[in-house]
């Protein structure tokens, strides 16, 4: 089966290196992929938001499944193009990808069907966002609606620091916004994995991500520094709790209206006292949590997503190793703010690519026979193991193997589980 996988990530070089795997792939091709993806599959040169474009060259190259790895083309609608024109695709709808486009959509899904989140309110002009606040006082978090890549969040420790993110908001920040305003919820944050055929579930994993930049959760927060899985406060307990309460309501809710979700949905839980909350949906592979994912499920990750994609999810399981998977981030410095582009990545071709140590490539490219870097996070460097401390040694090796000053990471992943 010829397969085409939209992105060019550390995400979409882990489910090319999964997906490879599988017998049943036979050629692989990644739109517009990195240094790293061009090791296991054909890299494409492609603007993945465009609808007219993805469908041409499926078109044109006999694409039979196509796996879509960023938010930005199921936001644009690249997979009802291409499902309108027959295609099989993983990756919700426009419509239900409102899960993670729209905040105040989630809620609404939320309210109806009676998942436990944050109590919330909505409103399109800054002066009741500040009145608001003010009478139900700090913490309190603040939420520019719509998609703002993960920085349209600031958790307000003050109701100084509130109305200033309320200003901000409305002073255009982030173009025409409105706010959507949500009580401060404590605990831990985990993250679950399920896929949706539209009518049936599947959990897949679970995992914690380290959004912070520095060591100890310092610093500003960034599209995520670490990750590993399992996530042992999502114990089976939990993730029973969390799939009938939130996960299977909200599937049940988007089908009752029309909008299926078909694709992997993110579940960000608060947890506290035994009890999840949802923080947010996303519509895809959490970026780096994927790369831990992908390490553990390996070539059986074709056989779930096809699965998924032809609504069999009904009939399908897990194949589950006891095993752990941790991913460290390297990032160039600076990052998440202003970082140099274009230095070269030594040592990575000593590193040793099994299924229990892989150097994924998050924003690299090739240049005169060297790896660049080309993107803020750069690479993922990621162990497996009998146990998480394993994994994490395996993970670390490589990062300590490369030759990179120009690159930094946490050097604390996993604090929380070790
Ligand atoms: P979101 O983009 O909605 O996931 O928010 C980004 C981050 O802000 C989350 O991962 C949480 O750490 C934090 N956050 C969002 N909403 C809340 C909430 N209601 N209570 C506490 N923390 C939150
Ligand atoms: N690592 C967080 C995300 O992918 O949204």
């Amino acid at each position: 089966m010829n397969i085409l996988i939209l992105g060019g990530g550390g995400r979409e070089h882990a489910l090319a290196w999964a997906i490879r795997q599988n017998p049943k792939c036979d050629r692989l091709i990644v739109a517009p992929g990195n240094a790293g993806v061009a090791n296991v599959a054909e890299c494409a040169d492609l603007n993945i938001l465009s609808r007219a474009e993805v469908l041409e060259f499926a078109e044109g190259n006999a694409i039979d499944f196509v796996v879509i790895g960023p938010e930005a083309p199921l936001a644009a609608g690249v997979s009802d193009a291409l499902r309108d024109a027959g295609f099989l695709v993983f990756g919700p709808s426009q419509a239900a990808a409102q899960l993670e486009a729209s905040k105040a959509f989630t809620k609404e899904i939320c309210d109806a069907c009676g998942a436990p989140t944050a109590a919330w309110a909505r409103f399109t002009d800054a002066a009741s966002a500040r009145d608001h606040v003010a009478a139900q006082g700090a913490p309190i978090v603040v939420k520019a609606d719509g998609l703002a890549a993960g920085k349209g969040v600031t958790v307000a420790e003050t109701v100084d620091q509130a109305h200033d993110a309320i200003d901000a908001i409305f002073d255009g920040e982030f173009g025409e916004m409105s706010v959507v305003i949500e009580e401060f919820m404590a605990g831990e944050e985990a993250s679950f994995f399920v896929l949706c055929d539209g009518a049936d579930c599947l959990p897949i994993g679970t995992a914690q991500d380290h959004k912070r930049v520095g060591d100890g959760d310092t610093g500003p927060n960034t599209g995520g520094m670490g990750a590993y899985s399992p996530a042992p406060i999502l114990t089976e307990a939990l993730q029973e709790q969390v799939m009938a309460r939130i996960v299977r309501p909200t599937v049940a809710e988007m089908a009752a209206r029309g909008m299926p979700f078909q694709g992997v949905l993110y579940a960000g839980l608060m947890i506290d006292k035994g009890q999840a909350r949802l923080v947010e949906y996303n519509v895809r592979f959490g970026d780096p949590e994927c790369q831990a994912l992908m390490m553990r499920l390996g070539a059986q990750t074709l056989d779930l997503l096809l699965a998924c994609a032809e609504g069999r999810l009904a009939g399908a399981a897990v194949n589950w190793a006891d095993d752990h998977a941790l991913t460290v981030v390297m990032a160039a410095q600076g990052y998440p703010g202003a970082h140099e582009k274009g230095s070269v990545i030594n040592g990575l071709d000593g590193l040793s690519e099994t299924s229990f140590a892989m150097t994924f490539h998050a924003g690299t490219a090739s240049k005169d026979g060297q790896v660049i870097a080309t993107g803020g996070r750069v690479l993922a460097c990621t162990g497996r193991g009998a146990t998480l401390a394993e994994a994490h040694e395996r993970a670390y090796a490589q990062v300590d193997a490369l030759d990179w000053p120009e690159g930094f990471c946490r050097r604390d992943i996993g604090w929380r589980a070790l």
